[in-house]
């Protein structure tokens, strides 16, 4: 029987969202979970999945079949052009192994599951995680037998990249460690490298012979440019770095709830590429015989058709372009008008969908019960959470508990 089984705690995140959705208060604001909400506080679904659902409703010839055990091949090709870009010398030399996924999470999960069949050959099962991470990296990778370690990251005391402490610990690592990277918009800090220091990791990694894991949930939420925002991962590829990337389309496409993602697999030769496959094909096979099909034929959709695919990223620019200002109106209203204490040019440093503000656990946890702000005890913020109605009312709210 069950009586003694642990109570397990509630996700960090999504319990967030559950709690917001009971709370009575007016003015109560969900930071917490990263969806993309419009000025208005509603989920937004993209105009060009509108129109592209609208195709697929008319579309006779379509039927409910399973897919293929990889998934669907017109999406996934289109997954792997759109994260390595349409020359990469991988995908023309026929190296790339692309499975659709269920979304990001299950992307981590097959490459992790995968990584500890095969990677290892006797050597300890490690991924090292940067510090901090998505929590649910560790929980993943627990799952298949694989121990987290953590590797330098973010400095508080600058609320930046720590890069020398990254690097000290891709350089102290053992060789062929495996680090888990995020390809832009890092979660939860919103800090990434910059080019020039991408460069000096891909450098380490080559000499030591690691193996890069990247996970890119964010691709287009960086910049708003889906091809700037894939530069670290094109980078890798280029200098020859081993490495997969997990990819998702639940935030680029707000398709959170269909689970479209990819995992793709860069290998050294074609018939390299066909034995992985073949591995990975297995692994997909027991754990959910094939993948979903809606989300992935919509996505299909936009990136098979060039002007699905501008209206796509017109879209992107609409969800980028009005975080960015959320970040400057915040900025602008703690140093400008409410003169908070201290400095708060990160929130303006920082991309994607999160600002890591700095504040304390103790501060965070203030926020929630007495302002009915909602955010994870790390003190990460959703930008897209703000609005042009709610902004005050948080920066204020926020203002009060730095000063104390
Ligand atoms: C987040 O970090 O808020 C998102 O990635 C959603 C999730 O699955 O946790």
């Amino acid at each position: 029987t069950w009586e003694e089984l642990p109570l397990a705690p509630p996700d960090s995140i999504f319990k967030l969202t559950a709690a917001y959705k009971v709370d009575t208060f007016p003015k109560k604001v969900n930071l917490g979970v990263g969806a993309y909400r419009d000025d208005n506080n509603k989920p937004w679904v993209l105009p060009v999945v509108r129109k592209a659902e609208q195709i697929l409703a008319n579309d006779q010839a379509l039927d409910h079949e399973y897919l293929p055990i990889t998934g669907l091949p017109e999406y996934t090709t289109g997954a792997a052009r759109l994260i390595l870009g349409p020359d990469s010398p991988a995908l023309k030399e026929g190296r790339v192994v692309s499975v659709q996924t269920i979304s990001g999470t299950g992307a981590n999960h097959l490459a992790a599951l995968f990584l500890s069949r095969f990677y290892y050959h006797g050597a300890p099962k490690q991924v090292y995680l940067s510090d901090p991470t998505w929590a649910n990296h560790h929980a993943i990778l627990k799952n298949v037998g694989i121990e987290p370690i953590s590797y330098s990251y973010y400095d508080p005391k600058t609320v930046s990249l720590d890069f020398d402490g990254m690097t000290n610990s891709l350089k102290n690592a053992p060789p062929r460690s495996v680090f888990l990277l995020h390809a832009c918009a890092h979660n939860p800090t919103g800090i990434d490298p910059t080019q020039e220091q991408w460069k000096v990791i891909a450098d380490i990694a080559i000499e030591k012979n690691h193996y890069a894991f990247f996970d890119c949930a964010y691709q287009g939420f960086a910049s708003g440019d889906l091809d700037r925002d894939a530069q670290a991962v094109r980078y890798f590829v280029e200098r020859g770095v081993p490495m997969l990337v997990c990819q998702s389309f639940a935030k680029n496409a707000g398709l959170y709830g269909e689970r479209v993602g990819a995992l793709h697999v860069i290998t050294p030769t074609e018939p390299a590429a066909d034995r992985v496959k073949s591995q990975l094909s297995v692994l997909q096979r027991s754990e959910i015989s094939n993948p979903p099909s809606h989300g992935a034929r919509i996505v299909s959709l936009i990136l098979n058709d060039a002007g699905l695919f501008e209206e796509w990223k017109r879209d992107i620019r609409t969800m980028a372009g009005r975080i960015i200002d959320m970040r400057k109106e915040l900025h602008l209203l703690l140093t400008e008008e409410l003169k908070t204490p201290g400095n708060w040019d990160h929130i303006i440093n920082q991309i994607g969908m999160f600002s890591f503000t700095g504040i304390s656990a103790e501060q965070s946890k203030i926020l929630t019960e007495n302002a009915h702000v909602y955010l994870t005890t790390n003190g990460r913020i959703s930008m897209a959470g703000l609005n042009s109605k709610n902004i005050r009312y948080f920066a204020e709210s926020l203002d009060k508990v730095v000063r104390g």
